[in-house]
């Protein structure tokens, strides 16, 4: 056993750590634009639904298997997973609680990158006087590695540099001293920076700074519900997956967060206050900001077809200009807060990214805090690197699956049947309610017994075998294709294959 003896600081800190860690770029990049390309409003009862019976449940089985395994001394899955069941099975399965997380901070450290970039450049005015197409190009030159915006060369590779540099030092000053001092600080500056952009993506009116929609035409958008979406299962799988990402469930991460608790302390209320607020954050905020403020100024069919390529334009090509309608001085201030709050979140994410392979290290094989540090921001390094020199050939978006969608799912399947099935929903029940400082709602023992694992493996399922254009309607009635979506496809690189085949024929036409 291992003379790791770090722990929390307060429960303070330990909440906004693991809100912290919850909330992300995932907040305010990927669910609003979730919610456009499904529907708008039809998105929002199967995503409090996933929330209610899969998220909740999730949370309160990883922060009790975390506080079981750390009372062993384990802050890493494999070992955790071990304390609850003898087997190299589950020491293999836990694994993934790693393995995802290096994976993840790959893609997810670059992009936390480009916010720091962007922070400067809102700071220095550098999108003053461009057009919408002008930020737009500004952007693709800089993924594409080709210009020196401001005399820097290789801008992102520097900025990914110094984001990894950053990301390795908080680490190494430990929990407590690092990543929970971190937290504190970041946390209330990215409300409060997302209160002032919420409330301006409130207050849009029509004929006003060049705005040609009402903030209500936005808002409306986003929060009507379409209930005719309402029983299609790709909407539901969309649901799910950003249920998993958003609250950072079937990672890992919770876990080890949750093994620097004390073993009398409570989590059914900790782990509610940290998730709740990651709901508050993504709905209300994460809800307020990207879209509206786009169909204020864009309208809805605009930005349905810009959504269309990925949420990450919308953030960094069209805010950036939107923010100038307020003029230069109130728009660099909301360049600065938009991409401050995305690097805040961004970084309190990739720190808890860092913590389970470096609590392996620590734990298994003695290393020193500060060298496990290294460790993974080497690893990052070279895993990342991929993404940035490839981004414009799909590497990032390859990761973001495997990594970031699938491998979530297949973990938190195993770890539901674990712990309700194989350590056991009666010893589950009182890891889960011992120490707690709320009444758990007793439904929740049924929930985290079958509706759970039943619901999980319906969307493993789901996204195995997706029907193309996600029309189980059609699939059903004896006409089977596989989307390209699915995994199955995915592994058989279907997708990959056709963007080779279509690129050799438009060579060959030209
Ligand atoms: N939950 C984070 C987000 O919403 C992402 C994340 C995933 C963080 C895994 C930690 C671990 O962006
Ligand atoms: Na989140």
């Amino acid at each position: 056993m291992s003379a790791n003896k770090e722990s929390w600081g307060s429960r303070v800190g330990l909440i906004l750590a693991m809100a912290g860690n919850a909330v992300g770029l995932g907040n305010f990049l990927r669910f609003p634009v979730q919610a456009v390309q499904n529907g708008g409003g039809a998105f929002i009862i199967p995503y409090l639904v996933c929330f209610l019976v899969m998220g909740i449940p999730l949370l309160w089985i990883e922060w009790s298997m975390g506080r079981f395994g750390g009372k062993f001394g384990h802050h890493s899955t494999p070992f955790i997973l071990d304390t609850m069941h003898k087997g190299r099975f589950w020491k293999y399965i836990g694994v993934f609680g790693i393995w995802t997380n290096i994976a993840v901070a790959a893609y997810y450290c670059y992009l936390e990158s480009w916010t720091l970039s962007y922070m400067m450049h809102s700071a220095f005015g550098s999108f003053n006087g461009m057009d919408q197409n002008g930020v737009a190009e500004f952007f693709n030159h800089y993924v594409n590695l080709d210009a020196s915006t401001m005399g820097i060369p290789y801008e992102p590779i520097v900025f990914f540099l110094i984001c990894l540099l950053l990301n390795t030092w908080i680490l190494s000053k430990g929990l407590a001293g690092g990543v929970e001092r971190v937290a504190k600080i970041g946390m209330p500056l990215l409300i409060l920076f997302g209160v002032f952009l919420a409330y301006k993506g409130f207050t849009i009116s029509a004929g006003v700074d060049g705005a040609i929609n009402d903030s209500s035409v936005g808002l409306n958008f986003l929060w009507t519900p379409d209930y005719t979406k309402l029983w299609s299962p790709s909407v539901w799988l969309a649901a799910a997956g950003q249920i998993f990402f958003t609250l950072s469930v079937g990672m890992g991460t919770v876990h080890c967060y949750a093994s620097y608790v004390r073993g009398k302390d409570d989590i059914a209320l900790n782990a509610m206050s940290a998730g709740w607020m990651n709901e508050f954050v993504e709905v209300v905020l994460g809800g307020a900001i990207l879209i509206p403020i786009s169909i204020g100024y864009l309208g809805i069919d605009r930005v349905t077809e810009l959504v269309q390529f990925g949420g990450l334009g919308l953030g960094f090509k069209t805010l950036p200009y939107l923010f100038l309608q307020w003029g230069p001085i109130l728009g660099a201030v909301a360049g600065m807060m938009w991409f401050g709050l995305l690097f805040f979140a961004g970084i309190t994410s990739s720190l808890a990214m860092g913590t389970p392979w470096m609590g392996f290290l620590q734990d298994e094989f003695n290393w020193k805090r500060k060298s496990a540090a290294w460790s993974f921001g080497l690893i990052v390094l070279v895993l990342g690197l991929p993404t940035v020199i490839f981004f414009n050939y799909g590497v990032f978006d390859e990761y973001d699956y495997w990594a970031g969608t699938v491998s979530l799912v297949v973990f938190a399947l195993f770890e539901s049947i674990l712990f309700a099935w194989v350590f056991g929903m009666k010893k589950g029940w009182r890891e889960i309610t011992s120490g707690a400082d709320i009444k758990v709602p007793g439904i929740y023992k049924f929930i985290i017994k079958f509706v759970t694992p039943l619901l999980l493996l319906w969307v493993f399922i789901g996204s195995l075998v997706t029907p193309k254009g996600g029309d189980w309607g059609a699939a059903l009635s004896g006409n089977w294709v596989l989307d390209d979506s699915s995994i199955i496809s995915k592994i058989r690189n279907v997708s990959l294959k056709k963007d080779l085949a279509n690129a050799i024929a438009a060579m060959d036409t030209e």
